[in-house]
């Protein structure tokens, strides 16, 4: 099935999001968001401190995806937030899940539609640089895509985005400097660093994370789809991971999951002020 959908998004994309934006419309009436937000990990309460206009599943949604990952639910939230409009996805879709990357990033072709010039982006990672401890936050200034897969695979709709795009600046350097300033002005420490994405769903090997560290300071298994999306679309992106384990290759535990959701439910607060004051400041 998820071939016949893929070659289906691929040949009638635009038809594709005009049919899930026909939708989102009947139901919103047309409401205009500005900003998109993709609740990852560390950003779940977010959607609670948005001043709800209007929240649809993601199965009432042509074109989108169940998201099956723990932690995640799978709703459009659309609403106020910091004074602006913004449609939020609770719940991110992930390569591992079986998804193609056609598929993980529909949404992003969605909000582009709805209006969206903004992407504000948040997930977990595995801290490699060793500065970064569990329940740090790392805000990503580049990233490395070894997922060995694109989303822009396949024919290009130029109504959409460029056949080659740059990818320069995929992180907005303005963005980037909203939320150093935010976290400066509430005490919050926060580090800069490269995103190495992976495939999922196992952690890396040791020698893996070896490799990686001269690549990158962190690493983890989703944003790199959806940013690649958002360059393509023009969006201005931020994104900002939370460590939720640290991955030094000669002194690794075995992964403990709920330490994992311990490390994000302490970061989430520090996240959600910051993405805040950001949208406050689009
Ligand atoms: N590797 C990949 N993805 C991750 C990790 C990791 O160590 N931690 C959280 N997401």
């Amino acid at each position: 099935p998820a071939k016949i959908l893929t070659e289906e998004i691929m040949t009638n994309l635009t038809k594709q999001i005009e049919k899930a934006v026909k939708k989102i419309d009947s139901v919103s009436k047309k409401f205009r968001p500005t900003v998109g937000i993709i609740l990852g990990t560390g950003l779940g309460a977010l959607a609670k401190e948005i001043k709800e206009h209007c929240v649809i599943d993601y199965g009432n949604i042509p074109g989108f995806q169940k998201s099956t990952a723990e932690s995640h639910s799978g709703k459009l939230v659309l609403g106020e937030l910091g004074g602006k409009k913004v449609i939020a996805m609770s719940g991110r879709f992930h390569r591992y899940e079986g998804y193609t990357m056609q598929q993980i990033t529909f949404p992003v072709r969605v909000m582009k539609a709805l209006g969206a010039t903004h992407l504000l982006i948040s997930n977990a990672c595995g801290g490699m640089n060793p500065k970064l401890k569990g329940g740090s936050l790392c805000i990503i200034e580049d990233h490395i895509n070894f997922m060995g897969d694109n989303p822009l695979i396949g024919p290009n709709d130029e109504k959409l985005g460029p056949r080659w795009p740059d990818m320069l600046a995929p992180y907005s350097h303005e963005l980037i400097k909203l939320a150093e300033d935010a976290a400066k002005r509430n005490n919050i420490e926060i580090n800069k660093g490269i995103y190495v994405a992976v495939l999922g769903p196992c952690f890396e090997t040791r020698a893996e994370y070896r490799m990686f560290m001269k690549f990158g300071d962190i690493v983890g298994m989703s944003t790199v789809p959806e940013v690649i999306v958002g360059v393509h679309a023009g969006l201005k992106i931020l994104g900002i991971s939370v460590v939720t384990d640290e991955c030094n290759p000669d002194q690794l535990e075995p992964t403990d999951i709920s330490k994992i959701l311990a490390n994000a439910a302490e970061a989430e607060p520090k996240l959600t002020k910051i993405m805040k004051e950001v949208i406050s400041k689009i």
